[in-house]
């Protein structure tokens, strides 16, 4: 039987190579690789995915000449702009992991007001994780643990987990990382304990509906085992 995809992560890496690749400034990347996302949020919801979790900005893109990132605030608040109201319709709830207290209070408001428009939705749950950091959000957890007063005995996985950005939605099923880089770049680093992860080299930009179906083919052959032996996962009894 198929794998289900309930969750569905994605590295969206490349943009810089593919605009480079065209002789284009980085920020062209950026503009093509938001057109990429639109069209992926589309096919994983026309593929009845629950929860897409998107890598836009992490918390060591800072490093990044600052026009770049001036210009990827920009672009992301032209975004919503212009998608706010495709997202309400469509039945999609936008959410943000990461911590968002450093970006510019235009940007947070605009976000603010599309997460509440939207939270009558719940087909697909599309969360951009902006100023994410792995070990950030884990820190932030420890710090949020401590402040509602759950004492070391009480504080367990799922308590923990309940702490996380990510409180809402399971761990992901899948992690995609297009953009031929082999790494995890600090993303969902608790999450991603039994996720199976599929390395694309396709530059994000270029990442279209086939692209995601070759991703989940892959990922329809693969036996998940959370540790157990195949036969216990076959349901074949041991001799
Ligand atoms: C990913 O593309 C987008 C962000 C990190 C914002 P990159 O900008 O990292 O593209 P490459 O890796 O330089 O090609
Ligand atoms: C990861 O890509 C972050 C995002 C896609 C938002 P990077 O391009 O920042 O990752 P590294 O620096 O190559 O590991
Ligand atoms: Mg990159």
């Amino acid at each position: 039987m198929a794998n289900k995809i309930d969750h569905l992560a994605i590295i969206m890496d490349g943009n810089g190579r593919w605009a480079k690749g065209r002789g284009l400034p980085r920020l062209k990347g950026h503009e093509a690789g938001a057109q990429a996302a639109r069209k992926v949020v589309e096919a994983a919801k026309e593929r009845q995915i629950r929860f897409l979790t998107l890598y836009a900005f992490s918390s060591e893109n800072w490093r990044r000449p600052r026009d770049e990132v001036e210009g990827l605030f920009r672009l992301l608040e032209g975004f919503i702009d212009r998608e706010v109201e495709r997202l309400v319709e469509s039945g999609i709830r936008l959410h943000t992991i990461g911590d968002l207290s450093k970006f510019p209070s235009s940007l947070r408001q605009k976000i603010a007001m599309t997460t509440e428009k939207t939270q009558a939705n719940g087909e697909l749950h599309l969360s951009v994780a902006l100023n994410y950091g792995g070990r950030n959000e884990i820190l932030r957890g420890f710090r949020r643990a401590i402040r509602s007063g759950l004492s070391a005995e009480e504080l367990d996985e799922e308590a923990f987990s309940r702490c996380l950005d990510t409180s809402f939605m399971p761990d992901p099923d899948l992690l995609v990382r297009t953009g031929g880089e082999r790494r995890i770049s600090n993303f969902l680093l608790w999450q991603l304990a039994y996720t199976e992860i599929y390395f694309s080299d396709t530059l994000w930009p270029d990442f279209d509906e086939n692209a995601l179906d070759s991703a989940i083919s892959w990922f329809n052959t693969r036996q998940r085992r959370f540790g157990m032996t195949p036969e216990q996962i076959e349901g074949i009894p041991l001799p």
